[in-house]
């Protein structure tokens, strides 16, 4: 496994690997099962001859003033050990100075799924997002990028991306990886206290509860959205709801008649770590 901390570095393993198709898996570090399963996704679609690329990277363009930028987990020596043994080839972990010079004055917005949900409560989120993931397809130059379902906007933006701008990528969403209680694998679990780690799983269970009413014919997304409330301030005295929305799952724009999948994403607070997770209605 090649691990190159520069953009030098990274020219040279491109040219060398010129012909091998290339799946990226992008990541902040702090890896963990969920990544782990993604980069085993990699490997298959990568077959033998092609290579797994991991990026770990903290971006600060996607960290809002007062979030989790300077405490967000930096664990690379464990994260290079797990990503050797989900069959990665190479990992690119650069340091912010070599990906954006002080004078950088060009970002990428987008102007429409990014306005809601998670967008809404955290405003420049999406471009930080948007910029970083294009400079990573440019740079590792990969013909596929795999990502988490579990940040479910993000996915649903970064398409949009590769449409809008033509990016020669192949996407591929992977479902979001559960602890045993049905909580969404996240680097920010670990801020959790015990108690509010004990209460968390109430979001996971509240979303089954809105599938099961869906199953059930329940259609309309106030009554979903209401379910779900509910549950999680009964099961979850310590989360604090960000969001509840039922979206279309390509426009995550509200629900409407032509909406050919739904999804429920719900954002929550415990203290100051937020949480998000999301279910597909079919
Ligand atoms: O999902 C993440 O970990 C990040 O948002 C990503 C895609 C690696 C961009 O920094």
């Amino acid at each position: 496994m090649n691990v190159i901390n520069n953009i030098r570095q990274l020219r040279s393993w491109s040219t060398i690997n010129k012909g091998a198709r290339c799946v990226l898996v992008p990541t902040m570090g702090a890896l963990h099962e969920g990544h782990a399963a993604l980069i085993r996704a990699a490997r298959e679609i990568a077959g033998q001859n092609g290579n797994v690329a991991v990026s770990i990277f903290v971006n600060p363009l996607q960290f809002g003033p007062g979030e989790d930028f300077s405490k967000y987990p930096r664990t690379l020596i464990e994260d290079l050990g797990l990503c050797r043994d989900n069959g990665a080839d190479m990992i690119f972990a650069p340091k912010a100075d070599d990906l954006y010079p002080p004078d950088r004055s060009i970002a990428l917005y987008e102007t429409s799924l990014s306005q809601l949900l998670c967008g809404a409560s955290r405003p420049g989120h999406f471009e930080g997002v948007c910029t970083i993931v294009a400079k990573l397809f440019n740079l590792v130059e990969c013909d596929d990028a795999v990502f988490g379902k579990k940040d479910y906007q993000q996915f649903a933006i970064i398409r949009r991306m590769v449409r809008d701008l033509d990016f020669n990528v192949v996407l591929h969403g992977i479902e979001t990886v559960r602890e045993a209680d049905g909580l969404a694998m996240s680097s920010r679990n670990r801020y959790m206290t015990p108690e509010e780690r004990a209460q968390a799983p109430a979001i996971r269970a509240a979303l089954v509860a809105a599938r099961d009413a869906w199953k059930n014919g329940e259609r309309a997304p106030s009554a979903l959205q209401q379910l779900i409330t509910q549950q999680i301030q009964e099961k979850a005295p310590l989360g604090r709801i960000d969001y509840v929305a039922a979206a279309d799952a390509t426009t995550l724009q509200p629900v409407s008649a032509t909406s050919e999948l739904v999804v429920i994403a719900v954002a929550v607070f415990f203290g100051a770590t937020r949480l998000i997770d999301n279910i597909e209605l079919k």
